[in-house]
């Protein structure tokens, strides 16, 4: 594998950000200094290695996990009236994981005539490049340009093409806190260009039970994915994690509106990280937090926005209003001050 260019066919281009070297230099220092917080966290980003993609796959289709489907329902009945507002040449897909709803918009796009390029963007590089095969196959004369990257940091390096749609599906905006879900909105809305549109999913503020449900499915595919991160570390930091000593959580936390899902120590015990030089305590009862799903609603989400400058113009649900898919534009006087 190149670390950038061109890859096995020549519609296909990948740009690696957030290679080997310096995923583990983000890794080894993001996790030196959250687990100093309190409470002790992971970054969710570290759940996606190979295993951790497969599961979140396989947590998709759960019966328990709504977002998925409601949303895949949302585009199914939007997409060619998304391809028509947006007329998009580009299509961006950050977070794109395997880019499965994805194809909805690509067909969509496609039909339209104006599609010429996709560009999924994800930190995982063998899911990307699956991806990319995949559609360059689908799709003939569209070009993939897939960018291997973490969507905090590498925003400024999101190919041109205009328009371009800006797809940030699957609620995975709710994986960021409150603070830094605004400075990375003013960095997308930042890299907008007047043309341009986001294409935002997020999962709905409802009764808690559906939601806690979603976290805690029957069959254990949420919790394994999240015990994945104890593998994920003792592979990268040298530990060695006992998975019986932490138990698996995921609560509604009415306060915040977000799901805290994480794992708690089931004594005190104290962990070495030898590649970090350094020891972890845990208390008995203590959380290691892994990630926080945020729920969301209209007004709040539109404020936010147009916080950034960003106007929703579009904003659908699915029957029930499970969740949220809206399309945004650059407001008119951000785009005059360029
Ligand atoms: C990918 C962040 C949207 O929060 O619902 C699913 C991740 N974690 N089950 C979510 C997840 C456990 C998912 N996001």
């Amino acid at each position: 594998m190149p670390d950038s260019g061109t890859y096995t066919e020549p519609r296909i281009r990948v740009d690696v950000l957030f290679g080997a070297a310096a995923r583990t230099t983000a890794l080894f220092d993001e996790t030196f200094w959250s687990l100093r917080e309190r409470p002790k966290q992971i970054s969710p980003k570290w759940l996606y290695d190979e295993r951790g993609s497969v599961l979140f796959d396989e947590i998709t289709r759960l019966p328990e996990y709504y977002p998925t489907r409601a949303e895949r329902a949302i585009l199914r009945e939007r997409a060619s009236e998304i391809a028509e507002l947006t007329g998009a040449a580009t299509l961006v897909e950050l977070g794109s994981g395997t880019s499965e709803k994805t194809t909805l918009l690509l067909d969509a796009h496609y039909a339209g005539g104006t599609l010429e390029r996709f560009v999924p963007f994800d930190v995982s590089e063998e899911i990307l490049i699956q991806a990319a095969e995949a559609v360059a196959a689908r799709y003939d004369g569209v070009c993939v340009h897939a960018v291997v990257g973490d969507f905090e940091q590498h925003l400024s390096s999101l190919p041109a093409g205009s328009p371009r749609l800006l797809a940030f599906l699957g609620s995975t905006i709710g994986n960021l806190y409150p603070e830094q879900r605004a400075r990375f909105l003013s960095r997308l809305a930042g890299v907008l260009e007047p043309d341009d549109r986001l294409l935002l999913g997020v999962d709905l503020v409802k009764c808690p039970a559906r939601i806690e449900a979603a976290y805690n499915d029957s069959a254990g595919v949420t919790e394994a994915f999240v015990r994945n991160v104890l593998t994920v570390l003792d592979r990268e930091l040298e530990s060695r994690f006992d998975p019986a000593a932490f138990g698996y959580e995921a609560r509604w936390d009415a306060e915040h509106e977000w799901v805290e899902i994480g794992l708690r120590s089931l004594r005190q015990q104290v962990i070495p990280l030898p590649a970090l030089d350094v020891e972890v305590a845990f208390a008995a009862g203590e959380l290691l937090r892994v990630e926080v799903s945020s729920k969301f609603r209209r007004e709040g989400i539109e404020a936010e926005l147009a916080g950034v400058g960003l106007e929703v113009g579009e904003f659908w649900t699915d029957p029930a209003g499970d969740f949220g898919l809206l399309l945004a534009a650059p407001a008119a006087s951000s785009s005059e001050t360029r």
